[in-house]
């Protein structure tokens, strides 16, 4: 018999659901929050109000979908942190009471280690490669950007992390002052494809070590536009393409120079991308060319499980159930955490 876990993961917008058998999944299944659109951000309490009314139909629709009935599960996974407080209360909160009721573990997840461990989850015929340890994860979000090295499922260490702005904060940010519809990232990469990507340069900043900065390039962005409106109001519109793939081009520079000190570094040829950014059309081919030109192995995850998904909490809490590596009724969720 295989062990059924649930996911569960309400970290920030997403409210997700996912059933496992083993490391192999059944069912996927998110609610997009469609009102922060509107705000041009996620707004905490909205997105805990609507995780309140999402939880219990998504994760009805994700047990229905793998074909198993809630007596059959073995566990149930959740994101503990980091995230959104009012956010991650609903899951946990949920977790924790269907736990108890149903009588099986309860397993708490670091919702970065997830999104690292994504890359374990096999396709149905299994056929999938997945990295082999040691490798360097290039993790990538909204809020989080990090390389990690991971030497086993649950023993990693951060190499190099942001010391302000993330990579993903980063593309909404552009896309915000550029007009472009909230979140940013996915809008920046659609434009970038018909854009020149040399037509604009920005500054790319200095930062010892395996470290990142971005709120320099924030700023030289927002200073180059404000200039430039001036001289003619349609600047943006009439430069909308080029300057999406002169940003994304920038910002991926920062990002690979970085991995690619780190793999020097470490002599680690193995390398994976993880996190929502890892969808950026122009990050996964540039990593695929870095593959024959530094002669890595590279680990691209499918884009279902790029974006926050329940997914990766489902296997991660797998490899805890192997473990044995229950929480505790009285685990209280984390904004803030490394792992
Ligand atoms: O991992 P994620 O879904 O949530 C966090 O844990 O933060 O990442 C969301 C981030 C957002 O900043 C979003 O704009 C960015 O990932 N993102 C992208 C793309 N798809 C999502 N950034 C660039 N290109 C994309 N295709
Ligand atoms: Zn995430």
């Amino acid at each position: 018999m295989p062990v059924y876990i649930l996911g569960i993961e309400s970290s920030c917008d997403d409210t997700a659901a996912a059933v496992i058998a083993n490391d192999v999944i059944l069912s996927n299944i998110a609610a997009n929050q469609d009102i922060h659109a509107s705000y041009g951000g996620v707004v905490p309490e909205l997105a805990s109000r609507a995780h309140q009314q999402n939880i219990i139909p998504v994760i009805h629709t994700a047990l229905q979908r793998a074909n198993i009935g809630k007596n059959q599960l073995s566990a149930v996974a959740y994101t503990r942190g980091p995230g959104l407080l009012g956010s991650l209360l609903v899951g946990a909160s949920f977790s924790k009471a269907f736990s108890m009721g149903l009588g099986i573990p309860l397993i708490e997840v670091n919702h970065l280690q997830a999104h690292i461990l994504a890359h374990f989850i096999r396709n149905e015929n299994r056929s999938n490669p997945v990295p082999s340890f040691p490798f360097l994860c290039l993790t990538v979000s909204g809020g989080h950007t990090q390389i990690v090295i991971v030497k086993d499922h649950f023993d990693m260490h951060i190499i190099g992390q942001t010391i302000d702005d993330a990579a993903g904060e980063t593309f909404d940010k552009a896309a915000k002052i550029m007009g472009l519809p909230y979140p940013g990232g996915p809008e920046v990469d659609k434009l970038a494809k018909e854009g020149d990507q040399s037509r604009f340069s920005f500054s790319k900043p200095i930062i010892p070590g395996l470290d990142f900065s971005f709120s320099g390039l924030k700023t030289s962005i927002l200073y180059f536009l404000r200039d430039r409106l001036k001289e003619d109001e349609n600047f943006i519109e009439k430069n909308k393409a080029d300057l999406c793939a002169s940003i994304q081009h920038t910002i991926l520079d920062i990002l690979l120079s970085k991995l690619e000190k780190a793999a020097q570094e470490t002599g680690i040829p193995e390398i994976a991308i993880a996190g929502g950014v890892s969808a950026n059309s122009g990050l996964r081919s540039r990593l695929e060319a870095l593959k024959y030109s530094k002669g890595w192995k590279v680990y691209i995850p499918p884009l279902a499980y790029t974006t926050d998904n329940a997914a990766m909490i489902a296997v991660t809490g797998y490899f805890k159930f192997l473990n044995k590596d229950f929480a505790n009724q009285s685990d209280a969720p984390y904004a803030r955490s490394a792992f």
